[in-house]
């Protein structure tokens, strides 16, 4: 008899989410991992730290730019970034320990090492010390997330040419900040660096920021970004990094070839996307089929080429998000139990964490677009909104797409403070296939920045009261 009914490898939010799961369902788990902090990317060096610094650095910049006008003197803020850090820090701990609580509440053994996958049934662990032993199980999840991609000539030092995590931790704020890529990363983190005095200068390949996000709500919000002091060089690319004393200076290019210019900069962020990080798991000689992208390749219940192999989260296709690896390690510990577990791919929001934030759920008015669906637009901006314009918050506006035939809600985008709290009401009304007519008609409290969802909803059918 096996040891273990499941072995997940990887505590990411996939991972140790799927291991809850399955706990709760009766079964016995273990779960492997490499690093020696819980939590994956996540928590450790992703969403709960630059949310951390995204907190902390929007209340260095209110302190020194929007009290005043509220009638709250204080003398201009100092910046302490060794306490911020260390903000961070406690965050990030605080939240590592609430997994190791869930590991033992839910009697999951954590075996500390690196996983590799012999075969159906049999796990590999090796541990700091270099020893290894073979683990029996019925079934594996694969939870091992992604990593950064690199450029090509870029070394990544994370010190002067850094990735995320060396942007989550940087020791002084640089006078120039170069960003590669200004995609979530990109902006977030350079939002934070910006805040706290940096100057921002982002570079994109496209000739759009936020590649996947509806096309007005992305064009908006650079405009938004660029009123706070961000410098974008859309349609171009950074062939090359040199070192001078100091200083580095990036070789920037247009996207389509052409003469190249010098940007100078103290740090450079390099966050052009992430890949699927399976080192070291022996899938090939396990028989583990990847696709063309190095994501491990599943069907429709989460399944690998390999009986009883699963695999979720970002190690799998799919938006690369923490609430859509919690949601697939959910799904397959149910499916494992006998159950339905299933995810709904239409309805996952995502959202970026800036000031303001953007937040989105469902179709985009161009994807609507090349499906050939036909759809109505309802928008509402925030200069419309009571409590926005009392609280003088009011850049943004709301957009509501619905079927043009019967008036389901394909999709909802809003650039505006709390967005990515605002989201959810729309994602509850898409997962019960809701119209825009029963957002409208839901009565919302008065006054709230929520209201401005209701009267989006209301613009589709031409309506809408305060506008
Ligand atoms: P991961 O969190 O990457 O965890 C994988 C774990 O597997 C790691 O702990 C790793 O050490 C372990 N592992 C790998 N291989 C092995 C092995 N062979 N043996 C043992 N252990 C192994 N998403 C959001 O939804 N919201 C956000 O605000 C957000 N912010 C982000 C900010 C940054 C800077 C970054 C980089 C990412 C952010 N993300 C955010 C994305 C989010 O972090 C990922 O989508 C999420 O962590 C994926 O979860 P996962 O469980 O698939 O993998
Ligand atoms: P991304 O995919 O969001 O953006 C990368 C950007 O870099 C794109 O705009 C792309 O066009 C551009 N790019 C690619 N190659 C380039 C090149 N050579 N030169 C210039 N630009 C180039 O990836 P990012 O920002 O690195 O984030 C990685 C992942 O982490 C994302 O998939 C995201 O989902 C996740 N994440 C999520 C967050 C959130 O939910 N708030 C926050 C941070 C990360």
């Amino acid at each position: 008899m096996p040891t273990y009914d499941l072995i997940v490898i990887g505590t990411g939010p996939g991972g140790y989410v799927c291991a809850v799961r399955a706990a709760q369902l009766g079964m016995k788990v273990a779960v492997i991992e490499k690093n020696p902090t819980l939590g994956g990317t996540c928590l450790n060096v992703g969403c709960m730290p630059s949310k951390a610094l995204l907190h902390a650095s929007e209340m260095f910049e209110e302190a020194g730019h929007s009290f005043a006008k509220m009638g709250v003197s204080v003398s201009g803020p100092k910046l302490d970034l060794p306490a911020m850090m260390k903000f961070k820090q406690e965050g990030i701990d605080g939240n590592v320990k609430g997994v190791d609580f869930l590991m033992k509440k839910n009697k999951i053994d954590v075996v500390r090492g690196v996983g590799r996958i012999l075969g159906t049934g049999k796990v590999q662990v090796t541990g700091t010390d270099g020893k290894a032993q073979t683990l029996e199980t019925k079934n594996i999840v694969i939870a091992t997330g992604s990593d950064i991609a690199r450029l090509k000539g870029i070394e990544i030092d994370e010190k002067r040419i850094v990735s995320s995590t060396g942007a989550l931790s940087l020791e002084k704020v640089p006078q120039k900040l170069l960003v590669i890529g200004a995609g979530v990363i990109g902006l977030e983190l350079g939002s934070v660096w910006r805040r706290l005095g940096a100057e921002v200068t982002v570079v994109e390949f496209l000739d759009r920021i936020l590649p996947g996000m509806d096309g007005e709500i992305a064009r908006q919000f650079q405009r938004i970004l660029e009123k706070q002091g961000f410098a974008f060089k859309l349609g171009s690319k950074v062939t090359g990094v040199e070192a001078s004393g100091k200083k580095l200076a990036a070789k920037v290019e247009p996207a389509a070839g052409g003469a190249a210019e010098s940007i100078e900069a103290e740090v450079v962020l390099v966050c052009i996307g992430r890949v699927p990080y399976t080192e070291g798991l022996g899938l090939k000689e396990a028989g583990v089929a990847m696709d063309n992208r190095g994501r491990v390749q599943i069907d429709a219940h989460f399944a690998t080429t390999v009986k009883g192999v699963y695999a979720i989260g970002d190690a799998v296709a799919g938006p690369m998000l923490a609430h859509k690896a919690e949601d697939e390690g959910v799904a397959v510990a149910e499916i494992l139990a006998g159950q339905a577990g299933h995810v709904n791919y239409d309805v996952i929001p995502g959202v970026v964490y800036t000031t303001p934030e953007v937040a989105s759920v469902g179709k985009t008015e161009e994807e609507l677009k090349q499906a050939g669906v036909a759809y109505t637009v309802g928008k509402f901006p925030f200069t419309a909104n009571g409590r926005s314009k009392v609280n003088q918050t009011t850049d943004g506006f709301v957009k509501v797409l619905a079927d043009a035939k019967n008036d389901r809600v394909l999709g909802v985008h809003i650039i505006g403070r709390e967005a990515g709290e605002m989201i959810h009401e729309a994602a509850v009304l898409m997962e019960f296939g809701g119209a825009a007519e029963d957002l409208a008609r839901t009565c919302h409290a008065h006054p709230t920045r929520s209201e401005a969802i209701k009267e989006a909803a209301l613009a589709v059918g031409k309506r809408a009261i305060h506008m």
